[in-house]
């Protein structure tokens, strides 16, 4: 399917969405309860075959957008679009084609996985949702899928508490696939998991995506797994996209000060020469609650280039709009331009003397959990 401009449609894409959820009883009048703006305004599109991560800090919305965008909550507006199609109006067949064709793996496999059914019962659910099939053609698609994620065939029998965290993820990997999906949300797929096996998920994940076609809406609050798997990555702050573009511009050219914070504590992800021995940005503060909605924009009490450029007051006024800096990069900052070189200095060395223009392995260590050419590639970021 084609947008009006002859492009093609985005696999999946959510448009102004907002989410408001009910918070504490109200100071003032205990009837009411303060609203809690999760998602506020947030527009983003996956194409197929494509991966995007989504980065934030704990409580920014990452996980409130992702179920969104899997259908497990109803945006308060705005709407999703699966291939084009705005999925509230999609009924009988048509829903449950997009139901089976955008899937969900969430960080904790044991609350995902019925306790009671075998990991070949678990699998084999949606296939038998799906048609009609003898017990031996159930069978082998269960085996094969096994196989697909790392499995072996000894576990079919096997109970969930049988199992270890990272075998179960590869079980919640295997149901999702046996929908035949178009898309897998992910939120926070490894981080539960022991680094070593982080790797190995991650890069079960690069295969996947290889082999099935499959597009995945990755959050993660670790800024080397998105990364390492991301074609496009959105940095979030208080529920809105503050930068969105092409993985290497946003970890490379950080065009928001808030996205250079970030990537200023784990420099050694950035593979471009200026990231070496550049200095940390440390935000004052912590990120507002959601619950106490500024007036205009929401970061300037946090934002280092708002107090080099003298306070200006179109920030404190006006929330920013994403505006683009050029092909899918987008930002929303009214002095995008000014950011890279006012906040990314590069005065003092790197205390680990890593060459980082040449630390991009293509394959995470699963013994290390390391990306080959770097020794401390799980650092967690300032948050
Ligand atoms: N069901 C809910 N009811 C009320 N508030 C909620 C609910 N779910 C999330 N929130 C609030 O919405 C905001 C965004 O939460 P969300 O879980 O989406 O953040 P997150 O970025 O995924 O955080 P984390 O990194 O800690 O997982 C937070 O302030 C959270 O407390
Ligand atoms: S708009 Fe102003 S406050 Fe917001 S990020 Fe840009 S400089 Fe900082
Ligand atoms: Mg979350």
């Amino acid at each position: 399917m084609r947008d009006a401009g002859g492009q093609p449609e985005p696999l999946l894409a959510g448009r102004d969405l907002v989410k408001i959820f009910r918070g504490r009883p109200s100071k003032r009048y205990s009837l009411f309860r303060t609203k809690i703006r999760a998602v506020n305004d947030v527009t983003i599109s996956i194409d197929a075959g494509k991966t995007v991560g989504i980065a934030g800090e704990s409580g920014c919305g990452k996980t409130t957008l992702a179920r969104l965008m899997v259908g497990a909550l109803p945006p308060d507006d705005g709407q999703i679009y699966f291939r084009g199609r705005d999925v509230a109006k999609l009924r009988g067949e048509e829903r449950k084609t997009y139901r089976a064709a955008v899937q969900a793996v969430f960080q904790d496999p044991r609350s995902a996985i019925n306790p009671r059914l075998s990991v070949a019962a678990s699998i084999a659910e949606p296939l038998v949702r799906q048609k009609d099939q003898t017990k031996a053609d159930l069978g082998a698609a269960v085996d094969e899928l096994l196989t697909a994620v790392g499995l072996e065939e000894g576990v079919r029998d096997n109970f969930p508490h049988q199992l270890s965290g990272g075998m179960l993820q590869r079980v919640a990997i295997a149901q999702a696939l046996a929908s035949d999906p178009k898309i897998i949300v992910l939120d926070e797929p490894v981080s539960a998991l022991d680094v070593s096996i982080r790797a190995q998920i991650m890069n079960l994940l690069q295969d996947l995506r290889r082999d099935y076609g499959v597009s995945f809406f990755m959050i993660s609050h670790d800024l080397a797994t998105l990364r390492y798997l991301s074609d496009e990555v959105g940095v979030m702050y208080l529920g809105k996209l503050v930068e969105f573009g092409p993985a290497e511009l946003v970890f490379d050219q950080p065009q928001h000060p808030y996205t250079a914070a970030l990537l200023s504590a784990a420099p050694e992800i950035r593979r471009d020469s200026a990231a070496k021995g550049s200095q940390r940005i440390v935000l004052p503060g912590d990120m507002p609650s959601p619950e106490e909605p500024t007036q205009g924009g929401s970061f300037h009490s946090r934002c280092p280039l708002w107090q080099k450029l003298g306070r200006p007051s179109v920030c404190t006024d006006e929330d920013p709009a994403l505006h683009s800096t050029g092909g899918r990069h987008r930002v929303a900052c009214h002095f995008w331009d000014a950011t890279p070189t006012t906040l990314l200095p590069t005065t003092t060395p790197s205390s680990d003397g890593h060459d980082v223009t040449e630390a991009a392995g293509p394959r995470l260590d699963p013994a290390t959990g390391q990306d080959h050419a770097r020794e401390d590639n799980w650092a967690d970021g300032p948050w």
